[in-house]
């Protein structure tokens, strides 16, 4: 794993270095594997990144669009991840409807739904089981609490180790949520961090010594590339 910091002025500086990362990885894919296939963060801050994206001419029937997470509420609820990436990006390019892959928040058992999306993953991937697959970018934000992805601090999902999707736990709402040693077979992962409220979690992320199971973040060790992508404003000494 190589990690690398960069502290961009704002969050348009955010933006401007992960579409640049990403289309350089999309370009490298399709040359080498003629796909490019990346997962998507929820919460605010990869929206102006979506936006950006959506503006691109990119290739858009060699390009996969997953979930790294999703709140358990039907797409047209504010508070979906598909919701808010369909709006700020996918309705917006002629990308096929077969090359988006939301996850399905419809079974009443969110065990069920987690169930689902790994199918479909292995499916898409054709997987034999027990293996991984490993997306070209995973997009991650954290929250105040050192959470990435549905990975929240003291929950079950921190501890499967054997599964590519499980269901996370948020405040006793659940999530559907890729796993860390799925996002840890990513080629390339691509925090984004924006705001001084996210400095006392990044101390505890970064620093050499710490506890996953308190800031989860901290399980992210990707095979591959590890970007960390902050702020001014979130920005601190990395150790
Ligand atoms: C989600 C996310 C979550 C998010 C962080 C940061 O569904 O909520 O995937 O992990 O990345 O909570 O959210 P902000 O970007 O809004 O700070």
């Amino acid at each position: 794993m190589t990690r690398q910091v960069e502290v961009l002025p704002d969050v348009a500086g955010i933006v401007n270095r992960a579409l640049a990362l990403i289309l350089e990885r999309a370009e490298a894919a399709i040359a080498h594997r003629g796909t490019f296939s990346i997962a998507l963060s929820g919460g605010s801050t990869p929206k102006p990144l979506y936006e950006a994206i959506a503006q691109q001419p990119l290739p858009w029937d060699k390009i996969q669009v997953f979930w790294g997470d999703e709140r358990y509420v039907p797409p047209d609820h504010p508070d979906s991840n598909e919701g808010m990436a369909r709006r700020a990006w996918l309705d917006h390019v002629p990308i096929p409807a077969a090359n988006i892959h939301p996850m399905d928040t419809t079974p009443a058992d969110p065990t069920v739904a987690a169930d689902l999306y790994e199918q479909h993953l292995q499916q898409v991937f054709q997987l034999a089981p027990g293996d991984f697959p490993s997306l070209d970018v995973v997009l991650l934000g954290i929250g105040d609490d050192g959470h990435t992805a549905s990975l929240f601090p003291h929950t079950k999902a921190l501890t499967v180790g054997d599964r590519l999707i499980t269901v996370g736990n948020k405040d006793g709402q659940p999530r559907i949520t890729f796993t860390a040693p799925l996002i840890n077979h990513a080629r390339c992962v691509i925090f984004l961090v924006a705001g001084a409220n996210k400095r006392p979690a990044l101390t505890q992320i970064f620093a050499p010594e710490g506890d996953a199971d308190t800031y989860p973040a901290r399980l992210i060790q990707p095979a591959g590339e590890l970007w960390w992508l902050l702020d001014q404003s979130a920005s601190i000494p990395v150790p």
